[in-house]
């Protein structure tokens, strides 16, 4: 008989709620790289920056994946340090974790953003999301999976595209799918959807207990990205990084529920305030 996936939820997680030391400043807090964000999907690589710096980064730089960035400055949120994916991944800036994937579309452009990513990323964790994960289901990128950890962040449909199976054997076998990536990428695995599944790369996997279907909205994916990667490069251990950021997101969106704003209308990028609200309060 299998053993139920032991459950993440918020006594599982101290590190989310460890509070800040006194002597600290943003390098303590580590540097996010966004890759994403190609022509028409701008919005997507916002979402998740804005996502990492409310829920603690240091700094937060987005590379877009356009010849040129589309905008100066992100007027909502000017912390952010908006450029083009080649002066991000052409200089070093220190980033300590990378999210890329979020808008990224699949061309050409995006596909050797995402490979020389891979190469230059001077061993920093990785979480690949979205158009990432297509271009790796549909062999367009050469990863290079030996230098740091690696976290795939696929919907059930993105896991089937990586499988080679349909999204509703996916579905049947939440557990199985996820533990069979784990083990296929050697890399941390979020398999998306009402009780989000995390493996690590042994394929140990637990079972989120937060979140509503307030979730069911475009950009809650890339807003999750954004938190995952904000975790690691605040260098929570990895395991908390991964784990407390989905439990996070999902209780943001409880938390958002509780207060009227939701299931119905909830929008991406109400979750990084609660999110942050959450994290304050411990
Ligand atoms: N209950 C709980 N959580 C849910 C529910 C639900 N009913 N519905 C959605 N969620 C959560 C998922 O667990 C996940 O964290 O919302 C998030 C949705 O993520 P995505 O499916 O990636 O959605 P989105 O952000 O719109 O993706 C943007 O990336 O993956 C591609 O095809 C996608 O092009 C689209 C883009
Ligand atoms: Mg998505």
């Amino acid at each position: 008989m299998n053993t139920p996936a032991a459950a993440i939820d918020r006594a599982s997680l101290p590190a989310l709620f460890t509070p800040r030391g006194l002597d600290t400043h943003k390098g303590s807090f580590g540097t996010v790289g966004v890759v994403g964000g190609g022509p028409g999907m701008t919005g997507a690589a916002l979402l998740a920056a804005r996502a990492a710096l409310k829920v603690g980064a240091g700094k937060v730089l987005v590379g877009f994946a356009q010849e040129s960035a589309p905008l100066p400055c992100d007027v909502l949120q000017p912390e952010l340090m908006l450029r083009d994916f080649r002066s991000l991944l052409d200089e070093d800036w220190g980033v300590t974790a990378w999210v890329a994937g979020c808008g990224l579309g699949t061309g050409a452009l995006a596909a050797n953003a995402l490979s020389e990513l891979f190469v230059l990323r001077r061993e920093a964790p990785l979480v690949l999301d979205a158009d990432g994960l297509n271009l790796l289901a549909w062999g367009d990128i050469q990863p290079n999976w030996s230098s740091g950890p690696v976290v795939l962040t696929p919907h059930p449909a993105e896991a089937g595209r990586l499988l080679g199976i349909g999204t509703a054997d996916v579905q049947a076998d939440r557990l199985g799918a996820a533990r069979q990536l784990a083990q296929r990428y050697k890399a941390w695995i979020v398999l998306k959807g009402a009780g989000t599944v995390v493996c690590d790369p042994a394929g140990g996997c637990r079972v989120n207990t937060s979140g509503n279907p307030g979730l069911a909205t475009a950009g809650t994916g890339d807003v999750l990205a954004g938190m995952l990667g904000s975790l690691i490069a605040q260098k929570l251990p990895l395991e908390q990084a991964v784990a407390g950021a989905v439990w996070l997101h999902g209780a943001a969106a409880d938390a958002l529920v509780a207060r009227g704003v939701g299931p119905i209308g909830l929008t991406a990028g109400e979750l990084a305030d609660a999110a942050r609200t959450l994290r304050n309060q411990g």
